[in-house]
């Protein structure tokens, strides 16, 4: 951790917010966002109290707004009633803005569609109906497995109107992952389409539910699997299993009566890497997490009524859910959503459609940014200086830490030096930003997510938690609950107090999982990337234990060790540490036998997990109890010297080997 403190340390650049900002943003200046901070040292409850009343439409007031007498299962608002589709639909039919644009989409093929929020509120008060035929009711769990369309965001809304807790599963995982989800989950119904457009190619959806659900086995409680007809290729459709979505739609009324929840009714589960075991569904509240979408949208997009917002998350991932399918709408804003990629058919599609679409607010992950870079520098043509970027107001980044070099280029290049570059940091676990630049406040640093979300308590510890002084690297942890925070793990409350609120830190302090330092001078943060078995990989989150889990899971493998190494385009690449029950393979053999394994971690969890080097060995570098030795992993992966003492070592030859990518 050491040497990336040092490069931050040499990060002086300051870009202070600009005239335009500082005029015209929801919270301006300084002394605003230090006035929210104050108001909520003194009276935390007050502050969020207020803010909840504020911003969120309740059917019946909540009384009380934070219970802490069971933490850290802590509750928000508790004895509120409210619906979370209500809020972000009917409530801007309702304000008058029924005919404002709610969706703009672009197909991966350049088709636009548009939909308005009178339509949007139209066909989500279809599908809940339809949904309420099928037998689906509040509290039951709905897996979602679409690409990115005006659709799957009406389904997550449907779920929302009646109550149902969808469980988004991102269109790139395999059968086997969905098989672990719907079992989890104990889900009714899987809400799918036939295929998708992704870089000019269909891929299938349907085939991986039906695969799903038959591995499953006696274990899936699915009922219903709705279908989208989205590519028209020829598919299975199960009878009395299979419905189409069309076929349900016809005749179900408009309008749909929401369910009202009370504000800790789950609104969603959303599965996600931890560093051991299986993925976890984080679960996420309705009431608390409705506010913080919104109050982050507000502040940290600063949306404006005639913003076009785009986010490029998809919404299998936390991003999309909190910046596609509800902040935008719970602000009334434009969204557009893409359903391809952004190098197809070349590079310049990102900016293409900025200009194209008026966009306002573009945020995306550093992974995206250092391929547009790399892209242009062989494919001049694609560079954003090609481009009228001039609708663009402002920039955001989200997912992983972003070097200054690409923030440069970023603020440089695409912001033409006006815009500027909102770097948030948050999790799945966290529901929207916790710490982050507000635009028309914040000073910027390349490289540093600068100072918490008003309200957000953090600070970094060392091992027992005690606050550690400036210019100090820790562990980021956050000190009070927040609204939008995580309240359990499904089905795992026990693995939820011992991942998040760990005995070791003292008292109930939630562990973010993440290494983090405060400018010595200014306290500004800046995230130095995971403390724990977590990998970070183009922005997605995967254990090392679930991809070596997969690779042993494969009958020629005996052994296997996954760790990170830096990468100039993922951020952090995957490399697999294997041996095999035969002898090691070398040359041809070993490519081909690597290809194996590649296709079957696809295959066991998802093309994203293909680990990038495999390396085989004899053996694996162990300690003299029988422990993996890591760090000597890590510094192999990167080529790294060895500085560790490897005097224990069995066999040191087997360092030689695993020196060599197949
Ligand atoms: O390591 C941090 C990194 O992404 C992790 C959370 O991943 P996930 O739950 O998939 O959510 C990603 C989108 C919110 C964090 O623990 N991370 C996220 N944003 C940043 C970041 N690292 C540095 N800077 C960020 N802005």
């Amino acid at each position: 951790m050491s040497n990336s403190i040092e490069s931050v340390s040499r990060e002086h650049r300051l870009f202070p917010p600009s005239e335009q900002f500082i005029h015209h943003a929801t919270i301006s200046g300084m002394a605003a966002y230090e006035a929210l901070c104050e108001e909520a040292a003194l009276n935390y409850e007050g502050f969020w109290g207020r803010l909840a009343r504020q911003h969120v439409l309740w059917r019946e007031p909540f009384t009380q707004v934070l219970d802490e007498s069971n933490a850290p299962f802590y509750k928000w608002f508790a004895d509120g009633k409210l619906n979370v589709s209500w809020n972000c639909l009917d409530r801007n039919v309702d304000a008058g803005r029924g005919d404002k644009t709610a969706f703009i989409f672009e197909g991966d093929d350049g088709a636009v569609t548009q939909i308005n929020y009178r339509d949007l509120l139209a066909r989500v008060c279809k599908f809940a109906n339809a949904l309420r035929d099928q037998g689906i009711k509040k509290g039951d769990r709905v897996i979602i497995y679409l690409p990115l369309s005006i659709e799957g965001v009406v389904a997550m809304q449907a779920c929302a109107r009646i109550g149902a807790i969808h469980s988004v599963v991102f269109g790139g995982f395999s059968a086997k992952s969905l098989e672990e989800r719907i079992i989890d989950a104990g889900a009714v119904a899987v809400v799918t389409a036939d295929g998708q457009f992704r870089g000019g190619k269909i891929l299938p959806l349907k085939a991986t539910v039906d695969e799903g659900i038959a591995l499953a086995g006696k274990k899936s409680t699915i009922r219903t699997v709705i279908v989208i007809q989205r590519t028209g290729a020829e598919i299975h459709m199960e009878h009395g299993r299979d419905q189409w979505w069309h076929h349900l739609e016809v005749g179900q009324s408009e309008t749909c009566e929401p369910e009202w929840v009370d504000a800790e009714h789950p609104l969603f589960i959303l599965y996600t890497s931890g560093s051991t075991g299986k993925p976890k569904g984080v679960q996420h509240s309705s009431g608390g997490y409705l506010l913080f979408a919104r109050l982050t949208m507000l502040w940290t997009f600063d949306v404006k009524p005639d913003d076009v917002f785009w986010c490029t998350a998809d919404i299998g991932w936390i991003t999309g859910h909190t910046y596609v399918a509800y902040g935008p709408l719970v602000c009334g804003a434009t969204t557009l959503i893409f359903e391809g990629v952004p190098t197809w058919p070349n590079a310049g599609r990102f900016w293409e459609m900025i200009d194209r679409h008026k966009v306002n607010t573009f945020y995306t992950a550093p992974t995206a940014i250092r391929a547009l870079i790399k892209a242009s520098e062989t494919d001049p043509e694609t560079h954003p200086r090609n481009y009228n970027l001039d609708s663009l107001r402002l920039l955001g980044t989200v997912g992983e830490p972003i070097n200054p070099e690409a923030w440069i280029w970023y603020y440089t290049e695409v912001g033409r030096s006006r815009c500027p570059v909102v770097d948030t940091f948050w999790q799945t676990e966290t529901g929207g930003h916790v710490i982050t630049p507000l635009p028309g406040v914040t000073p910027l640093v390349p490289g540093s997510c600068t100072l918490p979300f008003p309200g957000v308590q953090v600070a970094v510890v060392d091992e027992a938690g005690h606050e550690l002084e400036w210019g100090k690297g820790g562990s980021l942890v956050i000190t009070r609950p927040w609204p939008a925070m995580i309240r359990t793990i499904w089905g795992d409350p026990e693995r939820f107090r011992k991942s998040y609120f760990p005995d070791e830190l003292g008292r109930n302090l939630y562990l973010a999982g993440d290494g983090a330092v405060r400018d010595s001078k200014t306290g500004y943060f800046t995230i130095m990337g995971r403390i724990d078995d977590v990998l970070n990989v183009s922005g997605h989150r995967l254990g090392t234990m679930e991809i070596e889990s997969a690779l042993v899971s494969n009958p020629l493998v005996a052994e296997a060790a996954v760790v990170g190494r830096p990468d100039d385009v993922t951020g952090e690449a995957i490399c697999a540490f294997v041996v095999l029950k035969r002898s090691r393979p070398e040359g041809e053999d070993a490519l081909s036998m690597a290809n194996e394994l590649r296709n079957w971690v696809a295959k066991e969890i998802g093309a994203l997990a293909k680990p990038k080097d495999i390396r085989f060995g004899d053996n694996l570098p162990k300690t003299r109890s029988g422990k993996i030795m890591r760090r000597l992993l890590r510094s192999l992966a990167k080529g790294d010297e060895i500085a560790q003492d490897v005097s224990t070592l069995e066999n040191p030859a087997i360092l030689e080997q695993l020196k060599q990518t197949a």
